[in-house]
């Protein structure tokens, strides 16, 4: 079984549970007026409107499943007018079996924004290439050294990334977007992130799909004790607000529009869901994963309407109140609230 298939299958038996959003509550809102009618969950991303602050992030491509799902997901965002990135387009490079699996994706995409995905070793001419297989308004960069050193074929040595990222980031003229995998995106890298001036970067934490499990799965002899390694969605994105980073993206374990609302609270300007749309449609059909997006819509915008917010930046002014574990995490790291 290639990778990717292997990860399709670890990532689905992996159960949603308790994670760092359960830790944050938002200050309600009784008196606040709202209208549902004026609620408008209209996102401005990287130079386009989308229909909500939601994206589809990495996840395949590159086998006949991989194609399946991306048709799938791809109907989906095209329906919905929101963003999808594919997965690493490192096999479609190589090999063209693996880069037609990608044609239908744009196709169902039509004009829709779809974002292409590469690991930081390679440079710009990789990029280009990537970018041209699927057409691509934007680009992905991942990091992911813990997944890398835990992956039996992973690589093992990460010189020379920040000065591809630089690279790629002056010579792209689409957008670049710098992400995690799941460990989350630690102070060093916001702020190098920032300085190089990439247009979006994605905090990517834990708290979803581990890809600990996933390799470790993969592995003969699996790693032990790594349990709280990495930074959760929740600390990454308290450890970006100082930096003010424009473009900064939520993902990792966001289960829920109110983890989304959450998150928007917490200073994303548009948050990643891959887990969750995985699982929907592997279990749902089409038209009953149509259903499931139009209650995500729905409840979005009803939590909006309790808080008061008639547009996601606005639910940036909703005052946090946080448990006393994370709110240790912020004094031990003299985060300003
Ligand atoms: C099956 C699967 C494959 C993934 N492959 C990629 C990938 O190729 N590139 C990438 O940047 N992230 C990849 N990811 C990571 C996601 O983009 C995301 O960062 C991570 O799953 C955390 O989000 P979640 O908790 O919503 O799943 C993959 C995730 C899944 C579930």
């Amino acid at each position: 079984m290639s990778r990717k298939d292997d990860h399709i299958k670890e990532a689905l038996k992996q159960q949603s549970t308790t994670n760092d959003f359960d830790r944050v509550r938002l200050m309600p809102n009784a008196l606040n007026e709202c209208s549902l009618n004026s609620v408008s969950l209209k996102t401005q991303f990287l130079g386009r409107t989308f229909d909500a602050p939601i994206m589809i992030n990495a996840m395949t491509g590159g086998t006949a499943q991989a194609e399946l799902i991306n048709e799938k997901l791809a109907t989906i965002a095209s329906s919905y007018n929101i963003p999808m990135a594919v997965g690493s387009l490192s096999g479609a490079l190589k090999n063209d079996a693996s880069a037609k699996t990608y044609d239908s994706v744009r196709s169902i995409m039509n004009n829709a924004f779809l974002i292409g995905n590469l690991g930081a070793e390679h440079g710009i001419k990789n990029v280009e290439r990537a970018r041209k297989k699927i057409d691509a308004n934007a680009m992905q960069i991942h990091l992911n050294p813990l997944q890398e050193l835990i992956m039996p074929e992973g690589d093992t040595n990460f010189k020379g990334y920040i000065n591809n990222i630089r690279d790629i980031h002056a010579k792209l003229d689409i957008p670049l977007i710098v992400k995690e995998v799941g460990f989350g995106l630690d102070p060093h890298a916001l702020k190098t992130l920032k300085e190089i001036g990439v247009d979006g970067i994605d905090v990517s934490g834990r708290g979803g799909t581990d890809f600990k499990r996933i390799e470790n799965a993969r592995r003969d002899i699996p790693f032990n004790d790594l349990n709280n390694y990495g930074l959760s969605t929740v600390e990454s994105l308290l450890e970006a607000r100082p930096l003010n980073i424009q473009t900064l993206i939520a993902s990792g374990g966001v289960r829920s529009p109110y983890d989304v609302i959450k998150a928007l609270s917490l200073g994303a300007t548009m948050v990643g869901l891959s887990g969750w749309f995985l699982k929907l449609v592997h279990n749902e059909s089409v038209d009953s994963a149509f259903k499931q997006m139009d209650v995500f819509f729905d409840e979005l915008r009803r939590i909006m309407c309790a808080l008061g917010a008639t547009k996601p930046t606005d639910l940036r002014q909703v005052e946090k109140i946080y448990d006393a574990e994370l709110y240790n995490y912020i004094q031990q790291r003299q985060i300003k609230k």
